[in-house]
């Protein structure tokens, strides 16, 4: 590997290893918590071996019109910012990253906000934001020569590994927890050919199951406890950089589960702000459902310097997470930029993902608690109408076509859920209608329909 380039710092202790040294369930062995990689030549302001910002910019634009593999990959084409294997040959592409920024234009009215955005990280190859750092990880596990890879998943992460192992060469292994999670991840998993076993557990125990596995077999974790994923998946921030002509959007709001997504991004934009390569960083907002609120229980009643697990339940199973392993890093990425974290509930987050799918994108569940916080967070006064905000849309609608159709159905929420709110999901309902097969039929059915 590349010792010189990078390293692991624990984000406890500061102690600092070789990438290699690593021991296989990545945690620090003086006191068990996580690391970050960092490159010691450039990830401080006036390092020596800084890479230049105008330099890169430019090489970055100039990738853009390339056929190599590499350079048509959304995170190898800033592959300068992640110097993680000794020879880039091994990385493992599906052509993953250069997701769409679309504007939202309905909720932006709505929301009386000039400018918002939604960056589609469910367009990615397997569906999901988990691409951008599988890439990353598995071109790790494949230049280390490991046979067999693993993950604990609510199904976005266990699609994704299935398929870059697939690509790579490699066997994996997938541990879910039974009857939670969406099919359509499930049948991923499947079709990449992983071995999945559903385990009578819930996420945290699947993780913590493998854990122990993974000390016992050269088998190689690719849960985001593993440190370079999360090398992968900032790249969606340089993308984001990049598409604002290298300036940060004044607020990024990112859904909250295991918690590496929001500390990639803050890790992103805080390199970016190091090597000056935008001006400030943006507000990280991190949302997660009422019913998995570690995160947000950790800021209301320890002021964020311990977590209580808790049992975790939500219909957005992606998020179903009771005990985030990277909640410190999480932490960091909010306190350091001043955004903010808070929960919404079932119905604000059915509502949500209704809105986003009227405007044409789709996402699912988990995805759509970012609008529903962005409501909470402009009602609040914490968003001004002059804002740049950007959503993280973190997997594709076809995930969970079931949850779609429930709520469109009016099976999804239970009365008690929707209290008060009926009348607004009622106006975004569209379920399906039997009609005659007659054109007056069809014409017909054209009446009801009020917008
Ligand atoms: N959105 C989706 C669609 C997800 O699949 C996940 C996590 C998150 C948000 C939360 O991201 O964990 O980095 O805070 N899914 C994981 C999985 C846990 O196993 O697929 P996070």
């Amino acid at each position: 590997m590349n010792e010189i380039l990078h390293q692991l710092r624990c984000i406890g202790c500061g102690a600092r290893i070789a990438g290699a040294e690593a021991r296989q369930d990545f945690r620090c062995v003086v006191c068990g918590e996580l690391f970050d990689v960092e490159y010691p030549g450039w990830s401080e302001r006036g390092g020596q071996n800084r890479p230049n910002a105008g330099g890169l910019k430019w090489v970055w634009r100039e990738r853009r019109s390339s056929r190599e593999e590499l350079d048509c990959s959304g995170v190898w084409r800033f592959r300068e910012l992640l110097p993680i294997l000794e020879d880039f040959s091994n990385a493992v592409s599906l052509r993953e990253g250069n997701t769409p920024l679309y504007h939202m234009t309905r909720a932006a009215m709505a929301l009386r906000i000039d400018l918002l955005f939604a960056k589609h990280q469910g367009l990615n190859p397997t569906g999901s934001f988990k691409d951008t750092g599988m890439t990353a990880a598995m071109s790790v596990a494949k230049e280390r020569g490991f046979a067999w890879v693993a993950c604990a998943s609510t199904g976005n992460t266990s699609a994704a590994m299935a398929a870059y192992a697939a690509r790579a060469g490699l066997r994996s292994l997938v541990l879910i927890p039974e009857g939670k999670i969406a099919w359509g991840k499930l049948s991923q998993a499947m079709d990449y050919g992983a071995v999945t076993c559903q385990l009578k557990a819930d996420f945290d125990g699947c993780l913590r199951l493998l854990s122990e596995i993974v000390k016992e077999a050269p088998i190689y974790l690719l849960n985001s406890v593993n440190p370079y994923r999360l090398e992968g998946q900032k790249t969606p921030a340089f993308e984001i950089a990049e598409a604002f002509d290298w300036s940060a959007p004044d607020h990024l709001i990112v859904p909250g589960g295991n918690l590496g997504n929001s500390s990639a991004m803050g890790k992103g934009f805080r390199e970016m702000y190091e090597l000056g390569l935008v001006a400030k960083m943006p507000r990280i907002s991190v949302i997660q459902a009422a019913g998995a609120n570690p995160l947000v229980r950790s800021f209301r009643d320890h002021q964020a310097a311990s977590l209580e697990p808790v049992v975790a339940d939500t219909r957005a199973t992606a998020i179903r997470i009771g005990n985030p392993a990277s909640w410190r890093k999480a932490v960091r990425a909010i306190q350091e930029t001043g955004g903010w974290c808070l929960d919404v509930t079932e119905a604000e987050i059915a509502i949500a993902k209704a809105e986003i799918g009227a405007e044409g994108l789709g996402c699912e569940p988990a995805s759509a608690v970012t609008l529903a916080g962005l409501k909470k967070l402009r009602a609040e006064g914490k968003v001004a109408s002059g804002e740049t905000v950007v959503l993280m849309l973190t997997g594709h609608t076809l995930k969970d076509a079931d949850y779609t159709i429930n709520f469109h159905r009016g099976k999804l929420l239970a009365k008690d859920e929707t209290e008060g709110r009926e009348a607004e999901i009622a106006g975004l309902r569209r379920d399906a209608v039997a009609v005659e097969a007659t054109p007056a039929a069809v014409l017909d059915a054209l009446k009801g329909s009020t917008r």
